[in-house]
């Protein structure tokens, strides 16, 4: 890329991000390192424009009307009309409809360019609670809400079409049965307030459908195309087919020889993780009872479970979350936070006198657990405790030129019980920094059995975020060194603190004030006010050459229409190359999955 270039595009990134008045960006070309004159341009205009953010929020009171449903089955509470007012961020929670034909969305005006090539035949699908509420009963607890899977999909010609269809779980059909008859007997949808199947948090309303019930699945975190079979995944139970043509739920999915082998997970993670080279997949979930605990089991591409171990935990009697983990080459990672019930403390759960999430509690003074497990025969290869923290989500991992393991984690600033209560009920919840995390860098000597450090990730400027994403590109070359970014979604101090920016992450720490450090590159995409995007997918381009060749795909949020758009971003620059408008709109998703034109 020639200074000139450079400059101009250098120009164009400040003065994009300036327009939001967000800019602690900067641009850095990291195939020109030894461009002075471009770095002193760089330094000046860094110095100019980043400024300090402030931990308070700004509530972004709206200058606009959320245009919620006045009527129908959608129409929300009083009491929530009220909280989207005072937070239009809030809008996205609001439930959506089936939308099982497809609908062409409505490219922008301005954009001239045309579709690249890797997107075409492509699809994006997107996974979460299509609904966090029944009527005016809030469910109470976000991760209980009815999974909805959305369908983004490119054609040949470059049109975008967006479709989305409820996953039909077995409570998502008890409810549909309650509604009915509570409409023909002359009530209204919008004021139902009956929950008719125990969820994992939210009890159901006749005390009979709790006793003695096991909480139902809400098919509702992360979707996955395996062995060519579109699954939609929930640690609350099995993987939930949809079928790939119509959109439709087909029902509880099977694995090959589950049954024959024995200590298959009742569970099934939604981040179960697919070897990037092999296409073996490594699934864990809660033991099936009477067992206690969590089991793993290795797939075969095919389908075919090939074989299950159990994953030690801190205390074998104990109930734990494992939400995620982390692979390489040979290995998967633990990491097994505090978040616990004991038997004792689940046991009013078990009988169905109280929800199982409310027996759980963060215990701030135990250590969390790390345990790495080898691939090839799912044995043990090390359990080491550390420090306290909690996390849900990983980065990535990998395998250094030592042999070590760097597991990438997620490190929650506060506290955990803040940061549930504000899932117990996000039409009530604020938001601060202190729900959001750091990334760190947990290196794990496999010689010596220990953490050797915890490396935080980012510079200075790397801000409070969630849902990282890393280049296949780097999963795949089975590299000794950690990936050179990290795209999340971040915290850019505005919105009423929901996501408002996807911020672009160099991994190489930055260790001084000193703006000559040319290691640091922080770059962000700073959404419009008054939209909110989703965690991103990376689409790498056919002929890349750096990890950072590629698209970020996702969806946004759009409180002024109260609709999404679909985005596409340079991966290289930040830059908004496309965006199309949908009619309707997604409620917030949790995960998604890139599925490649075959
Ligand atoms: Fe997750």
């Amino acid at each position: 890329m020639s200074s000139r270039l450079l400059s101009q595009l250098q120009s164009k990134l400040i003065k994009t991000h300036s327009n939001t008045n967000q800019s602690c960006s900067t641009l850095y070309n990291h195939h020109q390192h030894n461009n002075n004159n471009n770095n002193n341009q760089k330094k000046k205009k860094k110095k100019k424009k980043c400024t300090k953010i402030s931990s308070a929020i700004t509530n972004e009171r709206a200058k606009f009307q959320v245009p919620l449903p006045k009527s129908g089955a959608l129409k929300p509470s009083r009491e929530i009309e009220n909280e989207v007012e005072r937070f239009p961020w809030k809008g996205g929670l609001e439930p959506c409809e089936d939308h099982y034909e497809r609908v062409k969305l409505t490219a922008d005006v301005k954009n001239e360019q045309k579709v690249p090539k890797e997107l075409k035949g492509g699809k994006l699908y997107r996974l979460g609670p299509g609904r966090a509420r029944l009527g005016k009963k809030k469910y109470a607890h976000w991760f209980d809400g009815d999974g909805c899977i959305h369908e983004v999909s490119f054609t040949s010609e470059g049109e975008v079409y967006m479709r989305s269809a409820f996953v039909r779980t077995e409570r998502y059909k008890a409810q549909e049965r309650k509604v009915n008859s509570f409409v023909a007997n002359g009530g209204k949808e919008e004021d139902q307030e009956v929950v008719a199947a125990r969820g994992a948090w939210t009890q159901a309303s006749d005390a009979m459908d709790n006793l003695g019930k096991f909480p139902t699945n809400p098919g509702n975190t992360s979707p996955i195309v395996f062995n060519d079979t579109l699954l939609a995944l929930c640690e609350g139970g099995p993987p939930i087919e949809i079928d790939k043509v119509t959109l439709k739920t087909k029902g509880e999915y099977k694995f090959k020889n589950a049954d024959i082998n024995g200590g298959f997970p009742m569970g099934f993670a939604a981040h179960s993780k697919i070897d990037a080279n092999d296409g073996y997949m490594y699934a864990w979930g809660l033991a099936s009872p009477p067992a206690i605990g969590h089991r793993v089991a290795k797939i075969s591409p095919k389908g075919e479970v090939l074989q299950t171990a159990s994953v030690p935990l801190p205390d074998p009697f104990g109930f734990f979350l494992l939400h995620d983990a982390c692979d390489t080459e040979n290995y998967i990672v633990f990491v097994i936070i505090p978040w616990k019930a004991s038997l004792v403390e689940i046991m009013p759960a078990l009988i169905g006198y109280e929800s199982f999430g409310h027996s759980f509690s963060y215990d701030s003074s135990a250590k969390t657990r790390i345990v790495v497990m080898r691939k090839s025969d799912l044995s043990v290869a090390l359990e080491v405790d550390v420090d306290n923290f909690s996390s849900y989500h990983n980065a990535g991992a990998y395998e250094d030129e030592n042999g070590d393991v760097h597991a990438i984690v997620c490190k929650l600033d506060g506290s955990r019980k803040d940061l549930e209560k504000n899932f117990a009920d996000m039409y009530a919840s604020t938001w601060t920094e202190k729900q959001y995390n750091h990334l760190y860098d947990v290196h794990i000597s496999m010689k010596q059995k220990l953490v050797l450090s915890e490396t935080k990730i980012g510079g200075k400027h790397a801000k409070p975020m969630e849902f990282p994403v890393i280049s296949p590109l780097w999963s795949k070359a089975k590299t000794k060194s950690k990936p050179e970014f990290i795209y999340t979604l971040c915290f850019g101090s505005r919105g009423g603190g929901y996501f408002d920016t996807i911020q672009k992450v160099k991994t190489k720490s930055h260790t001084s004030d000193d703006d000559d450090d040319d290691d640091e590159i922080h770059l962000e995409y700073v959404s419009k006010p008054g939209h909110f995007p989703s965690e991103v997918a990376f689409v790498p381009k056919t002929s890349s050459t750096y990890e950072d060749d590629g698209f970020l795909v996702f969806l946004e949020y759009s409180a002024i229409r109260h609709a999404s758009d679909v985005v596409v971003l340079d991966a290289k620059s930040m830059l908004e190359l496309f965006r199309w408008e949908a009619p309707y709109h997604v409620p917030y998703t949790f995960h998604g999955h890139w599925e490649k034109n075959s």
